[in-house]
């Protein structure tokens, strides 16, 4: 039995295709668009290797409205949508911001223009924990609740507080509309979640699916994976002069499969409460530091991972530790994975799969 159905934008990248995973595990029907800018479409097979379900695939552009309407059109019965697809790197935001907002901006209006016509009131929606910018300016906010004033700063995560304002914004303005207009069935009305993610982490336990960025990694566990398989000869360390107990800076790593449920018992949320529009931080509540992670992640390769430490990266900030107890509260939602969990996970994906999805899955799980 079919729950319910869900255009999944972004559907083939890291955090995407674990959602759509947990959605078909849930018995929802799952619509991906995707560019593949960022990911292949070999994730569609693993996602049905695991769960024995096949999620739709549509290799659209979010800036495409007309593409989005041919979806919607195509399956009149999607009524939610979880919106990842975006282009996330911060470096490059500050090179290139007409681009993120384009993509990033441009896309959620496409997006919110085509739901609109299509009567699809529900949105997820992929925000950033780099919303709140540098939290250490407001010391009581440490770890970091949603009422934390945000104030990103770099590009991409101004294009995230802009989407979060536009969401916000559409979702108001459509409930005025209902309300004038009598319509009074909770059902007619929008609703909206916003995701502040802190730092996903870890892969599927199978080995079957993990994160798989096209290019050079940018983010700390995958290039450490990269360091412990041999591609790389150490990680750099940005900065150890930072007020914390090992001099490097703090976050919060949650493991993808707790993220990916986040998103699930949020849109149910969504379809049961009707909420209006939220925001929920996804995180575990627990910092560590870097020299903690290259410990963590040593100890699930059983490896000395060499590292040297350089300066500070431009933009980072000292600490993101989710305070997620508003998620706990209203979802029901605690992390289960520990971040051991998450280190064994993306070393046995990495192992299993050092080509990523460019090769084929691994030879017992196939068999299996
Ligand atoms: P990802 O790059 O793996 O996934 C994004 C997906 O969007 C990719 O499959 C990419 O091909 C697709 N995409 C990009 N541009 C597109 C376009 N114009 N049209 C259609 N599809 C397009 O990244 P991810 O880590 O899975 O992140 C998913 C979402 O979560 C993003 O919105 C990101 O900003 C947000 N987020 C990520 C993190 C993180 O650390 N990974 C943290 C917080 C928030
Ligand atoms: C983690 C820690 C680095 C690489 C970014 C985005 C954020 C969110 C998650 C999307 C930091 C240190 C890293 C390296 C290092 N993404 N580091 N050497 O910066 O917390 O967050 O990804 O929304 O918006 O900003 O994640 O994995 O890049 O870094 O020392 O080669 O590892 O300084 O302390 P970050 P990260």
């Amino acid at each position: 039995m079919v729950v319910g159905s869900v255009l999944v934008t972004g559907g083939t990248g890291y955090i995407g295709s674990f959602t759509a995973l947990a959605l078909l595990e849930a018995d929802y029907k799952v619509v991906i668009v995707d560019s593949l800018y960022n990911s292949s479409q070999e994730v569609v097979n693993r996602i049905e290797l695991i769960c024995g379900k096949r999620p739709h695939f549509y290799g659209v552009d979010i800036t495409d409205e007309a593409a989005l309407d041919k979806v919607f059109d195509e399956h009149p019965d999607i009524d939610n949508v979880i919106h990842f697809a975006a282009l996330k790197a911060v470096g490059e935001s500050g090179e290139i911001p007409l681009e993120y907002y384009r993509v990033n901006v441009g896309g959620s209006i496409a997006l919110l223009r085509s739901m609109s016509s299509h009567n699809v009131t529900n949105i997820v929606f992929s925000s950033s924990a780099t919303v709140y910018g540098d939290a250490t300016r407001f010391p009581d906010m440490i770890p970091i609740p949603e009422r934390c004033p945000i104030g990103p700063t770099n590009t991409y995560g101004r294009t995230k507080s802009t989407v979060e304002s536009l969401i916000t914004d559409h979702v108001e303005a459509q409930r005025r509309n209902a309300d004038k207009a009598g319509r009074k069935e909770d059902g007619e009305k929008w609703n909206a979640a916003l995701l502040r993610y802190f730092n996903p982490a870890g892969s599927h336990p199978s080995g079957v699916m993990g994160e798989d960025p096209q290019g050079v990694p940018y983010n700390l566990l995958p290039l450490l994976a990269q360091v412990a398989i041999g591609k790389r000869d150490k990680l750099l360390v940005f900065g150890n002069d930072y007020p914390s107990k090992d001099g490097t800076p703090i976050r919060d790593y949650i493991h993808i499969l707790d993220l990916a449920r986040g998103h699930l018992v949020a849109l149910n949320y969504l379809r049961s409460h009707h909420p209006g529009v939220r925001a929920w931080n996804l995180g575990t509540g627990k910092g560590s530091t870097v020299f903690d992670m290259i410990r963590a992640f040593g100890d699930a390769c059983k490896k000395e991972l060499p590292y040297e430490v350089v300066g500070r990266r431009h933009g980072d900030v000292l600490d993101l530790t989710a305070n997620p107890s508003l998620a706990n509260k209203e979802l029901g939602w605690k992390t289960e994975f520990t971040l051991e969990d998450a280190c064994r996970d993306l070393w046995r994906w990495t192992e299993n799969n050092p080509q990523g999805y460019r090769q084929s899955p691994p030879e017992e799980f196939v068999r299996k």
